[in-house]
């Protein structure tokens, strides 16, 4: 599976800034007990450059790279040497307060990553030094170069996974799977429909789609670089891409030649892009919002309002949010796509 993500950020060998602080509450109390158990010679984790933010706002004015105290190890614990870990969208949304569900501030910023295992407490018998691991459920505070949690945090990978792939295998390549199984039964040969290709939630859902035979039509926004980001989601197995203005046009199933009307939609830009999205709809069809990327409010046109409401959907759209699913389902997901999904040669 190809999935690419520019902004990964290797959080290994990065230099910090000069002047780090140690003006964190929680640093100061991490000190505290480290000091504290260093007299009983425990178990300590390296000291840990991070990136936190002690408010939330505008990611550019309140992150920064601080180093760490030394935490204890404590018997149930792993102490995790992140490798590499992303910055997704919603790790932005966190940082500026608008997400739901968000750390208390202070806060070390990231939610996903891969890592290798440092050290282990004294009860740990299932992970070892040298293994490489994934907080799974994603768990906050990636974003540091050691991370101690609980055991039962962290769930063993392969190593022979190519290492953004494993930092990134949660949140969005799970988030496609679990959108194309859970609203409608798809089978061999329909269609789907969806905007924000280009993100990589968007190219997990091509690349899953294809896999199992599903024709996929997609959405681009217009920018410099539209021609060449259709040649790379038609690369991914895409039928159709279409850039937001190619649709302005009386009748967008015009442009479909013989694929089938899609049942299902995806929405994660919002504004009018997602009536581009319920414009291709079959009368009945479901679109799922899983993102609001314009941070415009959803656009419904009229005829779409009332000719595409179906009897059994009062209204043509539904939500989705992973981390309910990934929070009960993640690990075996995780198992199913890895086993599934092949790295591409
Ligand atoms: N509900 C859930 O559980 C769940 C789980 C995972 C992800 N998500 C959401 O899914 C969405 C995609 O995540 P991702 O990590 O795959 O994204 P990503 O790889 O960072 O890509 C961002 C996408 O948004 C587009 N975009 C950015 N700014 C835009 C704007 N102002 N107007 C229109 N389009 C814009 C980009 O288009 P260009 O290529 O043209 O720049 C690109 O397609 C995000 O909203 C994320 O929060 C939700």
């Amino acid at each position: 599976m190809a999935l690419a993500r520019s902004v990964a950020v290797k959080l290994i060998n990065r230099s910090i800034s000069a002047a780090s602080i140690f003006s964190l509450e929680w640093a100061g109390a991490r000190r505290v007990q480290a000091q504290r158990v260093r007299a009983f010679s425990a178990l300590m984790s390296p000291p840990s450059k991070a990136v936190v933010y002690e408010r939330e706002g505008p990611p550019d004015s309140v992150i920064k790279m601080i180093e760490l105290p030394p935490v204890e190890v404590k018997e149930n614990d792993v102490c995790v040497k992140m490798l590499a870990a992303p910055i997704n969208p919603s790790d932005i949304n966190r940082i500026e307060g608008v997400y739901p569900v968000r750390p208390k501030v202070p806060a070390v910023g990231g939610y996903e990553g891969v890592g290798e295992v440092y050290s282990v407490g004294s009860a740990v018998t299932r992970l070892a030094p040298g293994d490489w691991v994934i907080p799974s459920p994603p768990s906050s505070g990636t974003w540091q170069s050691y991370v101690v949690k609980d055991q039962s945090v962290w769930h063993k990978v392969s190593k022979d996974s190519p290492m953004e792939y494993a930092a990134t295998i949660i949140v969005n390549p799970l988030t496609a799977l679990r959108m194309l199984e859970d609203f409608t039964t798809l089978n061999s040969g329909d269609s789907i429909v969806q905007n924000g290709a280009t993100s990589i939630v968007g190219q997990c859902i091509i690349q899953i789609a294809r896999h199992r035979g599903i024709h996929s039509i997609n959405i681009i926004r217009d920018r410099a670089g539209s021609d060449e980001a259709k040649e790379k989601l038609k690369g991914l197995g895409a039928d159709e891409v279409f850039t937001e203005s190619q649709l302005e046009v009386k009748n967008v199933k015009g442009l479909l030649a013989n694929l089938p009307e899609p049942a299902l939609g995806f929405n994660c830009v919002g504004g009018n892009s997602a009536s581009k999205v319920l414009k291709f709809l079959s009368q009945g069809g479901t679109m799922v919002t899983y993102g609001g990327m314009s941070k415009k409010p959803i656009t419904v046109s009229t005829s779409a309002f009332i000719f595409k409401v179906s009897p059994d959907i009062p209204v043509p759209s539904r939500c989705c949010y992973t981390r309910r699913i990934l929070v009960r389902h993640g690990r075996e997901m995780y198992s199913n796509v890895q086993k599934n999904l092949k790295p591409k040669a």
